[in-house]
């Protein structure tokens, strides 16, 4: 079959990877893809927002499916678009990606179906905003409503840090049109735990859980980036904790898109915090995360594709989906300066990979028969182990055999992971 992979980040190259290894697959096309996936599919240099060049392609070449993997396309009904000149694909239509595009859609959502998460309000108006916060406790979280490229999140301490938050994303506009409305909520504590699912709209099958890095620096300090480093499984999430999240959150979430009409299809991205008094759903996305694709995927024995289709059919429910019982992790190699200001075109040379170990590009180039750095998140270096420890090590042997002079990575990915896998009874302390 001929395939068509939306995107072009280090998530999109774990995705190739993966699906590659299906008999079914014969080729692949990367739009945009990037230099280093390259290696694995054939790059076309059509944007991953450009869907009137999307659809145009995918009749030109006759594209069988389609995985839709980046944010924006699905809110923006690149699904949809495909699936009316007859392209099967992976992904939720935009009636459906609204779970992420929207975080009044969402939290309303979790209210109205009695979905464990903060508590909150919403405001169309800084005042209104404004006069809630003289009361509110602190610290509190106020979120841009639309997509904000992860950033539309901000945990404020201070009252005035609050303040602040208000003015600059519903008065300066910092999230453009993201911040027409605004949701204040409750500040929640407990470890964090991403649970990836697949779902055809009827069942849902998590897929091994993870634990993400957000912040720039070793000790998660610094500012908050895209993701700096992921560790699968995530030690917190226990077999005890795995089916309380099935019956009070990943299946009434299910059914609720179900009951709104707006069935979700592919893959759903449940972050949650794992509070005092129960696990609390902080967000959904509407598909893979990324880095955490990057360790999930490589832990999967079964035929991604086969069950990217069985989704597109809604036969989940027959599919066999398996996992490893190792370990994996991921560090991310940033450009020096990243998440703020960075210099691009530093060549990075990568190692022969030995077995277990991965190369994900995320943000480079080829230039000239080099490979030069092109974004903030340069790669991403995953290794499979026995178990966590045996991940990890792997994972920093092969990231310090990578040349790049203007990298840099956290070296403590997986460290409180660790902790948490030898003293279990610290569990939901945080
Ligand atoms: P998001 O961009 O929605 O993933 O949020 C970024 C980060 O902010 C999350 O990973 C959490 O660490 C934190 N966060 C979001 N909502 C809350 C909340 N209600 N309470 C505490 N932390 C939160
Ligand atoms: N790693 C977080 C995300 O994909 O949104």
């Amino acid at each position: 079959m001929k395939v068509m992979v939306i995107g072009g980040g280090g998530r999109e190259h774990a995705i190739i990877k993966a699906i590659n290894k299906s008999p079914k697959v014969k080729t692949i096309y990367a739009l945009p893809g990037n230099g280093g996936i390259a290696e694995d599919a054939i790059c076309v240099n059509i944007g991953a927002k450009d869907i009137a060049a999307i659809c145009d392609f995918a009749k030109k070449e006759n594209i069988d499916y389609a995985v839709v993997a980046p944010d924006d396309p699905l809110v923006l009904g690149c699904v949809d678009a495909l699936n009316e000149i007859g392209v099967p694909c992976f992904g939720p239509n935009k009636a459906a990606a609204i779970i992420e595009g929207s975080k009044v859609f969402s939290k309303n959502l979790m209210k109205k179906y009695n979905i464990p998460t903060a508590e909150y309000f919403v405001f169309n108006s800084a005042n209104d905003a404004l006069e809630h916060l003289k009361t509110a406790d602190i610290p509190v979280v106020i979120k841009a409503d639309g997509l904000a490229l992860g950033k539309g999140v901000i945990i404020a301490t201070t009252r005035d840090e609050a303040i602040d938050a208000v003015h600059s994303i519903m008065e300066d506009k910092v999230f453009g049109e993201s911040g027409n409305n605004i949701v204040v909520e409750e500040f929640l504590t407990g470890p964090e735990v991403s649970v990836l699912a697949f779902t055809d709209g009827k069942t849902v099958v998590p897929m091994v859980s993870s634990m993400d890095h957000k912040r720039a620096g070793d000790n998660d300090t610094g500012l908050n980036t895209g993701g700096m480093g992921t560790v699968a499984p995530n030690p917190y999430y226990t077999e005890d904790v795995a089916k309380q999240c099935m019956d009070t959150i990943f299946l009434p979430t299910i059914k609720a898109m179900k009951a709104e009409g707006r069935t979700f299809k592919g893959c759903l991205y449940f972050g949650l915090m794992l509070t005092p008094k129960g696990p609390k759903v902080i967000e959904y996305n509407c598909r893979f995360g990324d880095p955490e694709t990057q360790v999930v995927l490589p832990l999967l024995e079964s035929d991604l594709f086969e069950i990217m289709q069985s989704v597109t059919n809604e036969t989940l429910s027959a599919e066999k989906v398996k996992f490893s019982s190792g370990s994996a992790c991921c560090v991310i190699v940033a450009s020096k300066g990243y998440p703020v200001k960075y210099e691009n075109g530093f060549e990075i040379k990568l190692p022969t990979p030995d077995n277990d170990i991965c190369y994900y590009v995320a943000g480079a180039k080829k230039q000239d028969g080099k490979l030069l750095s092109a974004g903030g998140r340069v790669l991403g270096v995953t290794a499979v182990g026995s178990n966590l420890s045996d991940a990890i090590d792997k994972a920093y042997a092969a990231t310090k055999k990578v040349q790049f002079e203007n990298g840099f990575y956290r070296s403590d990915i997986g460290q409180k992971a660790l902790a948490k896998a030898f003293k279990p009874e610290s569990a939901l302390k945080g």
